[in-house]
């Protein structure tokens, strides 16, 4: 590591902020001593606010039917050979209540773009778990919808909101998405959520086809502006049944790094060790805690759907049942020093 990198992240760390040139830089220039200068700093920047504590999401896959065609995705509408289903409301239910007697404090439903699941639909899903689960943040991962439809779930009693923007580039997002997807249509989605009120989280895949280190500096750029409350970064991986199927999958040290430097832009934010991390290496998820995440959000659905919902080829964990993961994820990393906590993990700010 040279003088320059080694300033740029101390920098970084005092000001939560670089310009765009030398966030591309700090991603080029990057070196193993680097990723480990950072990841140190990220761990005990998150050690201060969230201290040993991971927070654990109760992942329900309620639907891989998706009226998108976004041209990374295993369940993109153009896929006649993805499996579809989708999970009726007691399904759901059933599902939060295994998670809650897991010690499941917050759930996420998430699924593709699926007409079925109309404002009337969700917002009674909403407020049945509101009632059923008080003492649990509800977060919803449907993808694009109307203002009004955001502002419903919200009275509802959904808490929470993740939708990755992708990638801050216009360009770039153009190359992963259909032309009747827009970034500019993303964005203001993304806006409309905070404005509502939500705890929103953004996030991009690392690896991307087309993602350089100018895109990354973008993403970078743009969260530390947008400051989102969550941030889910995990590696791109390919999936066979996509054009991007030859694409090499994402860099598990890039990704590392990556989560470091955005543990230093905002450091209250909730970071999670994604499954994708977990997928490209055994030991993903306790590498992308020890370089500054601090959330973990492991599968609630059903077994018997798991295997449908395949965004990305090789997923870890579509055979094992929701206690199986919760236990194993325990383990996990208690061996590494932190502890698995039992509460809705919301953000500080
Ligand atoms: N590899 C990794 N992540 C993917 N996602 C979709 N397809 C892939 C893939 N092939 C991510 C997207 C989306 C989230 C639900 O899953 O970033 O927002
Ligand atoms: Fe699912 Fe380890 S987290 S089996």
């Amino acid at each position: 590591m040279n003088e320059h990198e080694k300033e740029l992240i101390d920098r970084l760390e005092r000001e939560h902020s670089l310009t765009e040139e030398e966030y591309a830089r700090l991603i080029d220039g990057r070196t193993d001593e680097a990723r480990q200068y950072i990841a140190k700093k990220a761990d005990a920047v998150r050690q201060a606010i969230y201290g040993r504590d991971i927070f654990t999401r109760g992942l329900i896959e309620i639907s891989s039917i998706c009226k998108n065609n976004c041209l990374y995705c295993g369940i993109r509408r153009g896929n006649k050979n993805a499996q579809r289903y989708r999970l009726l409301p007691e399904d759901i239910y059933a599902c939060a209540e295994s998670g809650y007697s897991l010690g499941f404090r917050t759930f996420v439903l998430q699924g593709g773009e699926d007409p079925y699941f109309t404002d009337d639909v969700l917002t009674a899903i909403v407020s049945t778990l509101r009632e059923r689960f008080p003492d649990c943040a509800i977060t919803l991962s449907m993808g694009e919808r109307k203002r009004e439809s955001y502002e419903a779930l919200y009275r509802a009693g959904a808490d929470r909101y993740l939708l990755r923007h992708e990638t801050a580039d216009a360009d770039h997002y153009r190359m992963l998405h259909p032309p009747e997807m827009s970034f500019e249509h993303r964005m203001a989605c993304l806006q409309a959520l905070k404005e509502i009120g939500y705890q929103t989280g953004a996030g991009f895949m690392v690896g991307s086809p087309g993602q350089t280190s100018r895109t990354l500096a973008r993403d970078l750029k743009f969260i530390e502006t947008f400051k989102p409350d969550m941030c889910g970064i995990g590696p791109f991986i390919p999936h066979h049944d996509t054009e991007f199927r030859d694409c090499p999958a994402g860099d598990l040290y890039l990704t590392l790094f990556l989560l470091s430097v955005i543990r230093l832009i905002l450091p209250y934010v909730l970071l999670p060790a994604t499954t994708a991390l977990g997928t490209i290496h055994p030991l993903g998820r306790e590498m992308g805690i020890q370089a500054g995440a601090n959330v973990v959000m492991p599968n609630l659905s059903p077994v018997d759907v798991r295997k449908k919902y395949e965004l990305y080829d090789n997923k870890i964990c579509t055979g094992e049942e929701a206690a199986e993961c919760r236990g194993c994820l325990a383990r996990r990393f208690s061996a590494i020093g932190f502890n698995l906590a039992v509460s809705r993990g919301d953000v500080k700010r």
